[in-house]
């Protein structure tokens, strides 16, 4: 390792390992060690050290997704622990060509300072369903944690609709209804991106074939809203870290309808983006929607060995 010192930063250049061969089932044995600061091939790649104490560095642990199913929620609720640093917004680095093609300095530069015992986590929703990524990340570090949040596919349609039309109200765009959406010739839309989005053993094989199960962490993003507290208990311990989150972190805002942190003294709840009510649906529709997924859900519970209270 060349340690460099530029003025008042230290720069240390690290030629870093990686492997290529894809783990496809029989090398879990990521629960059982501690986030790894596994790295890279690049001879460029460098680490800025501040006079502090603090660089940036890759994520240890990265939340994938799925959209809509209390990403934001658990990177928050995951940075009341202090050996946690979070990337503030979405890096997109896997799934965006003009951000991978910056490369892996590009990268570490989007991340937070953190000191040497704290792990770095990033979260990009739209990583989970995007074909490209597994095979990106297992590129970068194939012993990486990751974790997913996922919630009742016919709410994480709805919730996912909700979002989009905010978006257009916000640059006063029309949209059109869910009702439009949703039904094709009298049909199911199955093309609807959100739909799609919900099919998740489809996006789950793609990351199995690169990653074994026991290094992605599914939350089960419906007991997040009840009762978050058991659900980032076992954040923590899939990660190896010190029990350092409690249930005093946590109360439950009757305004907002949602439980809100409480860190050092400190309220807040989620941004009012989160949490909004969804569009009420013919009850019809949302039986059709529920039959339709209870195949794909079946699929996926046999492909992670757990079953979820969905629809
Ligand atoms: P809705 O806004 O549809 O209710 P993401 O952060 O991945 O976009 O997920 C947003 C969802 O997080 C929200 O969807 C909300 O249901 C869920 N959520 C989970 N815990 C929450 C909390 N404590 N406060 C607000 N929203 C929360």
């Amino acid at each position: 390792m060349a340690v460099v010192l530029l003025g008042a930063a230290l720069l240390i250049v690290q030629p870093q390992a990686v492997s290529s061969r894809p783990a496809v089932s029989s090398e879990g044995d990521a629960a059982a060690q501690p986030a790894q600061k596994e790295p890279f091939r690049k001879n460029d790649f460098r680490e800025t050290i501040c006079p502090n104490g603090t660089f940036q560095q890759l994520p240890q642990t990265v939340i994938i997704g799925v959209r809509k199913g209390g990403t934001r929620a658990l990177l928050e609720m995951l940075s009341l622990h202090p050996d946690v640093a979070a990337a503030e917004s979405e890096v997109h680095f896997f799934d965006w060509e003009e951000h991978f093609r910056n490369g892996l300095q590009w990268y570490t530069n989007q991340m937070p300072f953190s000191h040497p015992h704290q792990i770095t986590v990033e979260k990009t929703p739209a990583y989970f369903t995007s074909p490209e990524v597994p095979e990106r990340v297992y590129s970068m570090n194939r012993l990486i944690k990751l974790l997913l949040i996922l919630r009742d596919p016919t709410e994480r349609v709805l919730s996912d609709y909700t979002q989009v039309f905010f978006n257009h109200v916000q640059k006063h765009k029309s949209y059109p209804s869910i009702e439009e959406l949703l039904v094709k010739d009298g049909e199911l839309n199955v093309n609807y991106k959100a739909i799609n989005r919900s099919l998740y053993y489809v996006h789950m094989q793609n990351w199995l074939k690169y990653f074994p199960l026991d290094h992605i962490h599914i939350v089960d993003g419906d007991k997040l809203i009840k009762d978050p507290f058991p659900e980032i208990v076992k954040v923590e311990r899939f990660l190896q870290l010190t029990p350092q989150i409690n249930a005093s972190n946590f109360y439950f805002n009757k305004t907002k309808g949602f439980y809100c942190l409480r860190d050092s003294g400190r309220d807040r709840c989620l941004h009012e983006s989160k949490g909004r009510a969804h569009p009420k649906v013919d009850p019809v529709l949302l039986e059709k929607l529920h039959r339709y997924f209870h195949e794909p859900n079946q699929r996926f519970f046999e492909l992670v060995g757990r079953m979820f209270d969905w629809h």
